[in-house]
């Protein structure tokens, strides 16, 4: 290895354990901390951000990558590794400390504001803030540059090198076939879910739980698992990779998918190669990929027969009183329901992409300028009337469900979407190359779908882009009519549907 990129790799080394370090502070924020710890908490992070920032703007690092990016003696993979820093190093020098320090307060004001607005269920409290953040947010946009679309730039930040124009036609194909599946499901005799809700005891949820973590591969000795109000994974490194779970003693649905969604998040970060800690090689990809883990977990295996055949007499030994008189095929076909809903968070793995498609079309209208902040409610009601036919009875359960905007997390959206179309793409190609993939799951033998994954993503890190990713696995990029051909098979059967032989 060259003495110019073992400088480099320790100094990402450096901004990677600040990261983390920032990282171990954020999880216990959100599981342990009592409250009075809030306010030095904010101010200690604060801190670590402003030294993150000025270790990834020094000019010691501009003068390596300056030198690596022309060094001819490179391999591929530390080649990818110094232009992934490089892009990111310019990008960050590009803000100026006002900016950065502007952006931070009308975050922080949003946020407040979001919550109380969200409370009293009134949209015109949180407008104004909303405002200053999209007027931000769009001199962001000129900040970060683009050529095609404003956004463009802010999606970049969460899926690198995604553009625009292609979501909106990815998302159009979808709305196409989509509308109308949902609707010849609806005209179809219901299942029904209500023993879902029955009584489930905590500490029998969380051991059921950590048995459904532990069969995936989920390594505790990397890893540990807690309890949190919003589920969520973190890393420290590929070897302390943190999951929590919520757990709802009259719902049974929070612990399972977010045992499974978290443990496929997870799974990923403990596959990344240590000895890549700190450099792209070592980190996930993209939020569409990361989330292409989670789901291909949760709803290609978790929400598959399969699956519950390795799994359903566990669960049903744990919950005699719930679950005694649920036959297999009750419980199968109740845990598949696709109805049309408001909350993005609870919809099903169908009528889900409605409420990112809605969130989408919003957004990219408001930075590109074409809509304003007080028409929001308007639009989404109007929206979710075209595309799902429910009505939006308050702004809380409308416009205001979630966090992103108030965030300023503008173009994270479609991420979830992107993921979940991945994972139906990916777990096609693992059918294929694993021999008896769907016997091995319902033995309980999740090892070969993990090896897999392991090898086709995890091991990569962030070296291919997501279309390069996707094409050496699948032989193709992105491509929607996998998620149809999936949604199709397993539907017509749920719901006894005529079969259907023309694909998207
Ligand atoms: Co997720």
């Amino acid at each position: 290895m060259s003495l110019k990129y073992e400088q480099f790799k320790n100094h990402l080394q450096k901004v990677g354990d600040l990261k983390y370090a920032a990282n171990v502070l954020h999880w216990d924020q959100e599981v342990y901390m009592p409250k009075n710890g809030a306010g030095p908490r904010a101010q200690q992070l604060a801190t670590l951000s402003g030294v993150i920032h000025e270790l990834s703007t020094d000019k010691k690092l501009g003068d390596l990558l300056a030198e690596l990016r022309t060094d001819s003696t490179l391999t591929f993979e530390q080649k990818r590794n110094v232009e992934d820093a490089f892009d990111k190093y310019t990008k960050n020098l590009r803000y100026d400390v006002s900016f950065v320090q502007e952006m931070s307060m009308a975050v922080s004001e949003a946020f407040q504001s979001w919550n109380k607005a969200k409370e009293a269920s009134d949209f015109s409290m949180f407008a104004p803030h909303l405002e200053k953040l999209v007027k931000l947010k769009r001199q962001e946009t000129e900040i970060l540059g683009y050529t095609d679309h404003p956004y463009d730039a802010l999606l970049d930040q969460f899926e690198p090198k995604a553009k625009t124009a292609d979501i909106t036609a990815l998302f159009e194909d979808v709305k196409s076939v989509m509308v109308d599946f949902v609707k010849e499901i609806a005209a179809c005799p219901q299942n029904d879910d209500a023993f879902m809700s029955a009584h489930y005891d905590k500490d029998d949820q969380w051991d059921f739980g950590i048995e459904l973590l532990t069969q995936m591969g989920y390594d505790f000795d990397s890893g540990r698992q807690d309890v949190s109000s919003h589920p969520f994974t973190t890393n420290f490194s590929a070897t302390d990779v943190r999951v929590t779970t919520r757990i709802n003693e009259n719902d049974l649905n929070e612990m399972i998918w977010s045992c499974i969604h978290e443990g496929g998040h997870a799974l990923y970060e403990q596959g990344l190669p240590t000895e890549e800690y700190g450099l792209a090689g070592g980190e996930y990809l993209s939020l569409g990929v990361h989330e292409s883990q989670s789901r291909l977990w949760e709803n290609n295996v978790g929400r598959g027969k399969s699956y519950w055949k390795a799994n359903y007499a566990s669960l049903k030994a744990k919950f005699p009183e719930a679950l005694g008189n649920v036959s297999f095929d009750q419980f199968y076909r109740g845990m598949n329901i696709v109805k049309p809903s408001l909350i993005r968070t609870n919809a099903d793995e169908l009528t889900y992409h409605f409420h990112i498609i809605i969130r989408f079309e919003i957004e990219k209208a408001l930075i590109e300028g074409s809509v304003e902040v007080n028409d929001l409610p308007a639009l989404w009601n109007a929206k979710y009337k075209e595309y799902l036919d429910i009505d939006v009875p308050s702004d809380a359960m409308g416009v205001l469900q979630d966090i992103h905007w108030a965030h300023g997390g503008f173009g994270y959206f479609p991420t979830y979407s992107i993921g979940s179309f991945y994972a139906a793409q990916f777990y096609a190609t693992a059918k294929e190359e694993i021999p008896g993939l769907e016997a091995e799951i319902e033995a309980g033998n999740m090892k070969p779908l993990l090896a897999w994954l392991r090898e086709k993503v995890h091991a990569h890190g962030r070296i291919y882009t997501a279309d390069e990713l996707c094409e050496r696995i699948t032989g193709s990029k992105l491509n929607f009519s996998h998620f149809m051909t999936y949604a199709r098979a397993k539907y017509s059967e749920l719901y006894a549907m005529a079969p259907v032989s023309q694909e998207a």
